[in-house]
């Protein structure tokens, strides 16, 4: 398994996970070619064959981030997404969240008697009960404030009881789980020119933020221009990138390149280094 580790692999990503030991990847990060919507270069995209693999080398507890959404074709979403999502539960994964990325800068649409587009799916998917969550907190609105009222306690067990809210107020509480970023803009994300496709780093290091901790292996089998690798490795993970294609490969092993040349970015383990943007 060694030689994979901290690699940007070429080839089709079901022949190169074949290749791993079973139950070696803590978390993985990654976003389909979907409804072919975007033209990659050389790409098959034998989708239950990746999902068969990636169960069988995801450690028990691990974490599988899949980031989807469906193109509108003849007057109808395809619903690839779910349609994804249900085949991930029947071979074994829990479905653990269906989370939203939801883009500060949608592109604009023609008018088609539809809502612009600005979302896309990030179903997260376990290997059984997830091993590690790092919640990221964020700012209670009433921080501070007595307030009088309840509040459910343990609301997704039988037992749904109504207790009283803590006073004061708590500074703190668990981020909701949509998530915005902005697309394409900031510095990190403009060195994946050249794809037409790229994750905002945000979104990735707060999936590595949340589901892994220091020295876990973060895989992204179809990893384009490299972000989920490039975000890892920033993050002193262990990192696996795989694509298909020749180009999207030597974008992804240059980003890669300048963090590893880089002091490590500074990592404050109570909190990913987004949050102060953020909120
Ligand atoms: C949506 S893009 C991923 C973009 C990536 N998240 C990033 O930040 O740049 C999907 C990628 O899957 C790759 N791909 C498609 N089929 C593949 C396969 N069978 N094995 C490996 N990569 C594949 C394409 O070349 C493309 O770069």
């Amino acid at each position: 398994m060694e030689k994979y580790i901290n690699k940007i692999i070429e080839g089709n990503c079901v022949e190169v996970m074949k290749k791993f030991q079973d139950d070696v990847i803590d978390l993985t990060v990654t976003s389909p070619p979907y409804d072919d919507l975007r033209n990659y270069k050389g790409y098959i995209f034998p989708f239950e064959d990746i999902v068969k693999e990636l169960f069988r080398i995801t450690k028990l507890g691990g974490v599988v981030v899949w980031v989807v959404a469906d193109a509108t074709i003849d007057a109808t979403e395809t619903g690839t997404s779910f349609k994804q999502a249900m085949y991930f539960k029947e071979i074994g994964f829990n479905l653990h969240d269906t989370m939203i990325f939801r883009k500060k800068n949608p592109i604009p649409q023609i008018y088609r008697k539809r809502y612009t587009n600005e979302f896309e799916y990030m179903f997260v998917f376990s290997k059984g009960v997830v091993k590690t969550h790092n919640p990221i907190l964020v700012d209670c609105m009433h921080a501070g404030l007595e307030l009088n009222g309840t509040t459910y306690k343990n609301y997704s067990k039988n037992e749904q009881t109504r207790e009283k809210l803590a006073k004061p107020v708590k500074d703190k509480k668990i981020k909701g789980n949509i998530w915005e970023y902005v697309v394409g803009k900031r510095q990190e994300d403009q060195e994946a020119k050249g794809h037409p496709a790229p994750f905002p780093c945000e979104l990735v290091r707060d999936h590595i933020f949340s589901w892994t901790n220091s020295g876990d292996v973060v895989l992204d089998p179809m990893c384009g221009s490299g972000t989920t690798p490039r975000v890892a490795c920033e993050m002193h993970r262990n990192y696996i990138g795989i694509d298909i294609s020749h180009e999207y490969c030597k974008i992804a092993r240059e980003r890669v390149r300048l963090i590893e040349i880089q002091p490590k970015l500074k990592f404050d383990k109570a909190q990913p280094p987004t949050l102060v943007l953020q909120h």
